[in-house]
């Protein structure tokens, strides 16, 4: 048979070739496009075409190979199509749900705090984690033997040197504040601290902050003591009670520790306050005339407060956690329990 007239018969078997079937598919795929396909035959024989024909015969065997692939591949397009919509897609089954994930306990408590601060004219401040001497302890009064300046209580950066340190409350970021505004000062401070602890239920060797500073003219003790009874009943309910008990803190004079009344027995006695109907939440007092000074505020024309709470504590009288550990451990199945508006 001449070559043309084989161009033809295939050409013609192209267009009648059932490929209906997956096995038909296949067997036009072998017969056309496999690796000992008809077509090859062809291209062997253009050898022997007379070379003025070559061109054009070349191209017409060239145009079956074209038209066998196109066959073959609209043919596997449309079973895909129809394998898809009948086996890997049922558009009836239900969406997967999509779980929202929750915010972190001491986040949820932390935006509480501040917003309860924010309403009355608080604003939010920041400051760096690693922390020198002068904004952590000297400026705030602590003296040269102070313990917690041991190593026994504060991470610091280098072995023999404790000019830096993680800082150990946020109190290093009000004297910041002093430093670079003058007053009238509103703003609290959260942060995370560090202590050098023995991790267990009820220390850990970091934990977070809020403290709040206030400074202006005539800033007295009431201010301070409204303020946080403000705070308590926002945050734990409108009966709270508090109690000032006289304190000591290097940065503050007089000092105090505040308890709230036990939200949980009103102040019955239960086995979270210990049968006191008291839980201490917090530490606070009027900032000592050392600390103004030393960040450049004139302790003769401005006076103030300041206080400082633990997310934890806050946290774990919220939510009866009472395994300081557990905040850090990421177990989902902890933290998918505080969903919440914060
Ligand atoms: N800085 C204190 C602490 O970390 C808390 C505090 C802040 C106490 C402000 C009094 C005034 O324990």
């Amino acid at each position: 048979m001449e070559i043309k007239e084989k161009i033809e018969d295939y050409n013609s078997s192209i267009d009648a070739a059932d490929v209906s079937s997956e096995e038909a598919l296949e067997a036009f795929r072998i017969q056309f496009l496999g690796s000992k396909n008809v077509l090859k035959d062809l291209y062997k024989e253009l050898r022997n075409v007379p070379n003025e024909e070559k061109k054009d015969v070349g191209q017409a065997i060239n145009a079956l190979k074209k038209k066998a692939e196109e066959k073959f591949e609209s043919a596997k397009k449309e079973k895909d199509n129809k394998a898809g919509t009948k086996k890997k897609f049922d558009l009836t089954r239900p969406a997967e749900r999509v779980e929202l994930g929750a915010r972190h306990p001491l986040a949820v408590i932390r935006n509480e705090i501040i917003e309860i601060f924010s309403r009355i004219g608080f604003s939010v401040s920041e400051g760096p984690e690693i922390e020198d001497d002068w904004h952590n302890f000297s400026a705030l009064n602590f003296p040269p033997e102070h313990p917690a300046r041991d190593m026994q209580d504060t991470f610091f950066i280098e072995k023999n040197d404790h000019e830096m340190a993680l800082r150990t409350h946020t109190s290093s970021v009000q004297v910041r504040v002093m430093e670079s505004e003058d007053p009238p000062i509103r703003t609290i401070s959260p942060g995370r601290v560090y202590r050098n602890e023995a991790i267990s239920a009820r220390a850990h060797c970091f934990f977070h902050q809020v403290e709040g500073l206030y400074i202006d003219k005539d800033v007295s003790f009431a201010d301070l003591k409204q303020t946080l009874l403000y705070f308590a009943r926002e945050m734990f309910g409108e009966k709270t009670e508090i109690r000032l008990r006289p304190s000591y803190f290097p940065f503050t004079e007089p000092s105090a520790e505040v308890d709230v009344s036990c939200s949980i027995c009103q102040g019955e006695g239960c086995n979270v306050c210990k049968y006191t109907g008291w839980l201490e939440i917090l530490g606070c007092g009027m900032v000592d005339p050392n600390v103004l000074e030393a960040s450049g505020i004139d302790s003769k024309v401005y006076s103030g407060f300041a206080f400082g709470m633990g997310i934890e504590r806050i946290a774990q009288l919220k939510y009866r956690v009472n395994d300081l550990r557990k905040y850090s451990e990421n177990d989902i199945r902890f933290l998918k329990q505080f969903k919440s508006a914060y």
